[in-house]
């Protein structure tokens, strides 16, 4: 019997990154989640079982550790046999909101480890580990495009994922195919706690500026609807191998035209 396709999603407990897992689990696919709490990372496990998923493991684990996304992948070959796709969905960097001139040594630095190391680490392990081919997705934003000056360290930090999914498609083709989501506003947990907290600094009201600075931001006035992110993902995990180290822009037309 063939073996179930098999997936790590990281950033899965909430999200973007569980979003892409439901789209996942709603084909079946067995899972490997990783984010750093435990409780609410079963949680979404028995969430997505219940959607479809063939299995869903909790990985407690910290992106900006090494050996835990090493750990990921060793995990997922294991129990799986092979790892088929990866879904790379970060958390934001601790300072944000925050500009230019507030942003500390450290907050780069864990912007570096949180974004770029963990990714490099990730596709190192799957040259090294995975017996087939993996193909990834990697969750960036739109505003690499149109720059956001509350999200510079994010922003500026993760631009390195879009040549880093070049590089490696192209250094390894028959190892990894590698692509890049420029996400627009998508309402999550995550997304929230950014505008309260600016709101808090500018005096303002959460829901207003939610509605102004996120919402209006589309032509389209809405944010984007989760299932269909956890469709499209998988539809690209799936798609054709000439679909390779590509920046997709999903933004509900967010970003002016003389990007
Ligand atoms: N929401 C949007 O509109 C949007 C748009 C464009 C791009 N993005 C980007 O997409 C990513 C996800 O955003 P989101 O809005 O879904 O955030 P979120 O709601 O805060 O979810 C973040 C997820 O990542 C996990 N996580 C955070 N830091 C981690 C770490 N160091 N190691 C392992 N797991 C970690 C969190 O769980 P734990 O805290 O338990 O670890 C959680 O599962 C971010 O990089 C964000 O900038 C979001």
């Amino acid at each position: 019997m063939a073996r179930a396709r098999s997936a790590i999603v990281t950033g899965a407990s909430r999200g973007v990154g569980f979003y892409i897992a439901s789209g996942l689990a709603r084909r079946g696919y067995r899972l490997l989640l990783m984010a750093r709490r435990r409780g609410p990372l079963e949680e979404a496990a028995r969430r997505l079982e219940a959607m479809g998923a063939a299995e869903a493991v909790a990985w407690p684990g910290d992106l900006r550790v090494e050996g835990h996304v090493r750990g990921a992948v060793e995990e997922a070959v294991r129990r799986f046999g092979g790892v088929d796709a990866v879904v790379m969905s970060y958390g934001n960097p601790s300072c944000e909101p925050c500009l230019l001139h507030e942003a500390r040594w450290s907050d780069w630095v864990e912007a570096a480890e949180l974004y770029l190391a963990s990714t490099a680490a990730m596709l190192k392990a799957l040259v090294e580990l995975n017996p087939g081919k993996a193909s990834v997705l990697l969750v960036s934003s739109a505003t690499y495009l149109e720059p956001m000056p509350p999200l510079v360290v994010a922003d500026t930090v993760r631009a390195g994922l879009v040549k880093l999914a070049r590089l490696a498609s192209r250094g390894y083709p028959s190892r990894l195919r590698v692509n890049v989501l420029l996400l627009g506003s998508y309402d999550t947990p995550g997304a929230r706690e950014t505008i309260a907290r600016l709101a808090s600094r500018r005096g303002a009201d959460p829901g207003e500026l939610w509605e102004r600075e996120v919402v209006a931001r589309s032509p389209l006035r809405s944010t984007g609807d989760p299932e269909g992110l956890g469709e499209l993902a998988a539809c690209l995990l799936e798609s054709t191998e000439y679909l390779a180290g590509a920046a997709i822009l999903v933004d509900g037309l967010m970003t002016p035209c003389s990007q």
